[in-house]
C-alpha cells in the first residue's frame, strides 16, 4: 500500500506551511523524488532554509508569500501561484496555528477567529483561488489532525473538524474530475506546534515529521486511500 520510493518528476506541487515543522519535510520529500515545489509561509523570508534543502535536491523551487488569516494576502499568493506554474499536479494544504486551547466558551473571541481564519477560512478561499489550476487527476491532501472536533482543543479543533468536512465535500464535488482530496493526520510529531500544545512532552519521544510523510507523498503519486487516513497507521496493514 505504502509508494515510499515513487517518484513524483516534474509534478507541481503546491505546499502550504513548507517553512518548518511537517509541511518543511514534505517539501523536502517532494523534492526528493523530482517534484518541482512551490512553497508557501506567512514570510518567504521564513523559508529560505527549506528552499535551499530543496534546491540541493536538484528540485525546481518557487516562494510565495501567503498569510492564509489575510484575504487579499491569498487572493495575492494564488495569483502568484498561477504566475510561475500553469497547473497544479498536488497541493498539499498543511498549514496551521493552534490557537487558544481550552474551553471554547473560556476563549477569546478575536483569538478564536483569528485561528478559524488561518485554520479553515483561508484555506477555503485559497481552494477557490486555486481551483482553476489544479489538473484532472491531481491529489489534494488537507493536513488535519485528530483533535478535529475535540472538546478542550478550542478554534483549533473547529478549524479541523471545518477542514475535514471541506474534504468530504470536494471529494464528491471534484470526483467527476478524478482529484483525489485527502485528509491526513500526521499524528504527534515533533515541531513548534507539537512543542506548544504539549509543553509538558519530552520532544525527543516524539517522531520527527520525516517518519509521518509517506501517505501524502503516495497521494500525491496517484494513491487514493478514501477521504480520511492516520500517518501513524500507514503501510501497517
Ligand atoms: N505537530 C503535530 O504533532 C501535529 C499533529 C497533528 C496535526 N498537525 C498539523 O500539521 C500541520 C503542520 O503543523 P506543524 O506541527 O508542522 O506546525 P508548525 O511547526 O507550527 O508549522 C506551521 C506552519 O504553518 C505556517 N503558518 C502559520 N501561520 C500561518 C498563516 N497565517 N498563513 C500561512 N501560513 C502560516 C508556518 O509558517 P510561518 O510561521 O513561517 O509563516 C509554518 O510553516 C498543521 O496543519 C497541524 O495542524 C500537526
Amino acid at each position: 500500500m505504502t509508494l515510499d520510493g515513487a517518484t513524483l518528476d516534474g509534478a507541481r506541487v503546491l505546499v502550504t506551511g513548507a517553512s518548518r515543522g511537517y509541511g518543511a519535510a514534505v517539501a523536502r520529500a517532494l523534492a526528493v523524488r523530482g517534484a518541482h515545489v512551490v512553497l508557501t509561509a506567512t514570510d518567504t523570508g521564513h523559508l529560505a532554509r527549506t528552499a535551499r534543502q530543496c534546491a540541493d535536491e536538484g528540485a525546481q523551487c518557487d516562494l510565495v508569500t501567503l498569510d492564509l488569516a489575510s484575504p487579499e494576502s491569498v487572493d495575492a499568493a494564488a495569483a502568484e501561484v498561477a504566475r510561475v506554474v500553469p497547473r497544479l499536479e498536488g497541493v498539499v494544504l498543511n498549514a496551521g496555528v493552534l490557537g487558544p486551547m481550552g474551553p471554547l466558551a473560556n476563549a477569546d473571541v478575536d483569538a478564536i477567529g483569528h485561528a478559524i481564519d488561518v485554520d479553515f477560512t483561508g484555506q477555503v478561499r485559497l481552494l477557490q483561488r486555486i481551483a482553476p489550476l489544479i489538473a484532472d487527476h491531481a491529489g489534494v491532501v488537507l493536513v488535519t489532525s485528530g483533535a478535529a472536533g475535540r472538546p478542550g482543543y478550542g478554534a483549533y479543533a473547529l478549524g479541523k473538524a471545518g477542514l475535514e468536512a471541506l474534504g468530504l465535500m470536494l471529494r464528491e464535488e471534484w470526483a467527476a474530475r478524478a482529484i483525489r482530496v485527502v485528509a491526513i493526520n500526521p499524528g504527534p510529531v515533533r515541531t513548534d506546534m507539537r512543542a506548544e500544545a504539549h509543553p509538558e512532552e519530552d520532544p525527543a519521544t516524539v517522531p520527527p515529521p520525516a517518519e509521518r510523510v509517506a501517505p501524502v507523498l503516495a497521494v500525491l503519486a496517484g494513491e487514493d486511500p478514501g477521504p480520511r487516513v492516520q500517518a501513524s497507521e500507514w503501510g501497517l496493514a
